[in-house]
């Protein structure tokens, strides 16, 4: 049988303040060159930057990109830092001994790690297969998950309101593998079916399970967002096949590495098949960067209240969730034109008390049913999802919870001022 644990080390070679150094060095002598190029006064300010501070500026909170942690990042500064040099991690290969043959064993093991660390998920007698993001696991499940045998395609089912990319990823390579069947709540086909269940949901934030429930059936777990300062950690998830991303986890969306704990051995390798053919394995800089990224995590949790770590990076992403949401509350009561959903409380294991779900996105629904949401918002520059997207209706929308201060900030201002009278 396959190993997963050999360790591999990776040395730190240059170290911040050098590298602030140059960068500064660099930059002034870009500025010089470029005053004496054009003979102009310059200010290195990026277009994104002098957009992002006018009053009147478009607040796009329609992607889920969560650069809100970046603040608990420049905290960690080089302990959060690696460098590669140019003559290592060059082939294809991995030194492991995985059944995903191109899996690091330094991230495999801080994969193992963290979900020790953070109880949300059993990982004895499961395979990991790592991706390009989940989005490339997906796929690589739903390839892997569809009935091989069959005339027809395997439908790929979820319920309504549903993550916005099912319905593309599923249909859109229009292939005879499997295809979108839609809302799992009202599936009644007796064909092939994959019912993909997102727990916390996206983009309501609902806790799920499977609604279909028929012999023969196979589930895709999706549990971007099972982490502690989204939503109570319950129970460590032990499903046949879950699928995790540090996008969501720590918030490194641009490393692009995503996981999946798999039970049945034959699955796990059709999804490694998937993988290699698609892109002949996953990008070595970002496996070792997210193993970085994910040790300073556990490490934070284990020693949180250090002076090394004076908070866990979940306790820092609950906190300001929680700081989020309830300005978002205050501002849509004031406002009177929303609602939101309601979230449960219950006993956290990881943070050891009762807690509340604080979702990555805020599913708001307009009270007057006739009323385009998306629409309603961006007459006031604020651009979110239209519920339509996840199969849902207009009057809801869905919009980030993510993004940097300065947009939350304005974001919660101007929809504290959308009231009837403003629309009337
Ligand atoms: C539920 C869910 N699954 C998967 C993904 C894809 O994540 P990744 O960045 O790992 O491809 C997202 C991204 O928003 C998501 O919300």
């Amino acid at each position: 049988m396959f190993n997963f644990c050999a360790c591999v080390n990776f040395k730190q070679e240059t170290s911040d303040e050098e590298r602030r150094r140059d960068a500064s060095i660099r930059k002034k002598k870009f500025k010089k060159s470029l005053k004496e190029a054009y003979n102009v006064p310059l200010t290195l300010v990026s277009p994104r930057e002098s957009l992002n501070y006018r009053e009147d500026r478009i607040i796009n909170l329609d992607v889920g990109d969560p650069i809100m942690y970046e603040k608990f990042w420049k905290k960690m500064g080089k302990k959060a830092t690696i460098v590669i040099s140019g003559w290592r991690y060059m082939s294809y290969l991995s030194g492991g001994q995985s059944l995903c043959w191109f899996l690091e064993p330094d991230l495999c093991q801080q994969i193992l790690r963290l979900h020790r660390v953070v109880g949300n998920a059993i990982t004895e007698g499961r395979y990991i297969v790592i991706g390009t993001g989940s989005s490339q696991l997906i796929l690589a499940a739903l390839y892997a998950l569809s009935s091989p045998n069959s005339s027809q395609p395997t439908n790929v089912v979820s319920a309504i309101p549903y993550h916005s990319s099912y319905p593309s990823m599923s249909d859109d390579l229009k292939t005879s593998v499997f295809k979108w069947g839609g809302d799992a709540t009202t599936y009644e086909k007796d064909e092939p079916y994959i019912e993909i269940v997102t727990s916390p949901n996206n983009p309501d934030g609902s806790l799920r399970e499977p609604v279909v429930n028929r012999t023969g059936g196979k589930v895709l777990h999706d549990l971007a967002y099972y982490w502690p300062h989204y939503t109570p950690i319950t129970a460590p998830a032990d499903h046949d096949l879950s699928l995790f991303t540090s996008s969501k986890c720590t918030g490194h969306a641009g490393s692009r590495i995503g996981w999946a704990l798999v039970k049945d051995p034959e699955v796990a390798m059709k999804m490694v098949n998937f993988i290699e053919m698609n892109t002949i394995g996953v990008s070595k800089d970002s496996q070792l960067r997210t193993a970085r990224i994910l040790s300073v995590v556990s490490s934070s949790c284990e020693q949180a209240g250090s002076s090394e770590y004076p908070e866990s990076f979940y306790g820092f992403g609950h906190r300001l969730m929680t700081e989020r949401w309830s300005r978002l509350k205050q501002a849509v009561k004031h406002s009177g034109m929303f609602t939101l959903p309601d979230f449960p409380t219950a006993h956290c294991t990881f943070h050891g008390q009762q807690t509340q779900s604080r979702t990555a996105f805020a599913w708001l629904k307009c009270e007057d049913d006739e009323e385009d949401s998306a629409a309603l918002l961006q007459r006031h520059r604020i651009i979110g999802r239209s519920g339509v997207s996840f199969g849902s209706e207009a009057n809801f929308v869905r919009v980030s919870m993510m993004d940097r201060d300065d947009n939350f900030d304005s974001f919660v201002q101007r929809i504290s001022k959308i009231t009837r009278l403003s629309e009337d």
